[in-house]
């Protein structure tokens, strides 16, 4: 059952020339769509769940989703991950609930307060055999909204922004973390750039040589790829300027300058968003649930597939279960007191 935390994962990526995938769950189509795609690929694969995810769908059903996705390939080293937790509290329900990693988001405070949270929450998560990654660094997109930024303000103000490699290391070093999200121009959503996409490359390369051994994490990494906007636009949708990560530079920033965890929601909602739409468009009369969530859900198949490409972890299941009975089979606390996991 290697169901697992990051860290045999983060162990062979940050010198394998791969990053792990970490798609956003939040419901039953989505998930079995990631978990397909990674099947077929036999790719290890990171699910995570917002906070939003988890008052949509509702915990317990989401769990159970995810523990039938682990049963139905044993053969996946799956981890299961808090996206953005911004409390404490969050952290201690998702451990309680069996994650078996957490991010603790606290990059929209003060240095000082950012340090005192995520250190707060590597405790509690350490202490429960659960591997944890804060964020440094203001990405766009949800999080200039939370500072009260428009897009146009922090998009001119974007180096301001970008992770300060040698802060990053004093965090670490202050936190105790597993790894690091990094602020290196990507952003959340669907509209990324306004002109030419490029992300800060030096910028890694910066904190990769401060934080020597920190596997670091790119969020804001879908690349909204056109054939989904033109479906989405072609069958009544609205997306004019829909812009992502271009795919060359999410591979360049894998193989080349060593990031090991990459994050999208935005291609996986554009995916089943565009069949969607395709169904209904093309037969108005269409009213079975199952007749526009399975297309959608193949096509998430589809995206995720190249995707895993892309990140080269392609055909790295094998390796990163070695990884992890190497490393003693460290499952967090939950599963040794679970009657079906223990
Ligand atoms: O980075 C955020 C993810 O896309 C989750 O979004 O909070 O709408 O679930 P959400
Ligand atoms: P996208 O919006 O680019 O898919 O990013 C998702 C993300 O960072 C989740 O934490
Ligand atoms: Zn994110």
């Amino acid at each position: 059952m290697p169901l697992m935390t990051t860290k045999p994962m983060f162990d062979l990526a940050y010198t394998g020339g791969f990053a792990v995938g970490a798609f956003n769950v939040n419901n039953m189509e989505i998930t079995q769509g990631i978990i397909d795609a990674c099947a077929a690929e036999q790719s290890p694969l990171i699910l995570q769940i917002s906070k939003g995810a988890r008052s949509y769908a509702n915990m317990t059903y989401l769990r159970h989703i995810i523990l039938a996705a682990v049963e139905e390939h044993p053969e996946l080293p799956i981890a299961i991950h808090l996206d953005h937790g911004d409390t404490v509290d969050l952290v201690n329900q998702c451990i309680a609930d069996g994650f078996t990693s957490v991010m603790i988001d606290g990059s929209h405070h003060p240095f000082a307060q950012n340090v005192k949270l995520s250190a707060d929450a590597v405790k509690v998560a350490h202490a429960a055999g659960v591997t944890v990654e804060a964020e440094l660094g203001m990405l766009g997109g949800i999080e200039e909204d939370v500072v009260g930024l428009s897009a146009e303000e922090y998009q001119k103000n974007l180096h301001k922004f970008l992770t300060d490699a040698k802060e990053a290391a004093d965090f670490w070093k202050q936190t105790g973390i597993d790894s690091l999200a990094v602020a290196i121009g990507t952003s959340h959503g669907a509209y990324k750039f306004k002109h030419a996409a490029v992300l800060a490359f030096d910028r890694i390369e910066e904190i990769m040589k401060t934080c020597p051994g920190l596997p670091l994490v790119m969020h804001g990494s879908s690349s909204v790829p056109q054939e989904f906007i033109d479906l989405i636009n072609k069958y009544g949708g609205n997306m004019p300027n829909a812009k992502g990560v271009p795919e060359d530079q999410i591979s360049q920033a894998v193989r080349k300058y060593g990031v090991c965890k990459v994050n999208i929601d935005t291609d996986l909602r554009l995916a089943l968003t565009a069949k969607i739409r395709e169904v209904f468009a093309k037969d108005p009369a269409e009213f079975d649930p199952r007749k526009y969530l399975g297309p959608g859900r193949k096509a998430i198949v589809e995206m995720v597939k190249r995707k895993l490409h892309v990140l080269n972890s392609a055909g790295k299941a094998e390796q990163v279960n070695a990884q992890w009975k190497k490393l003693g089979e460290p499952l967090p606390n939950y599963y040794k007191k679970c009657c079906c996991h223990g």
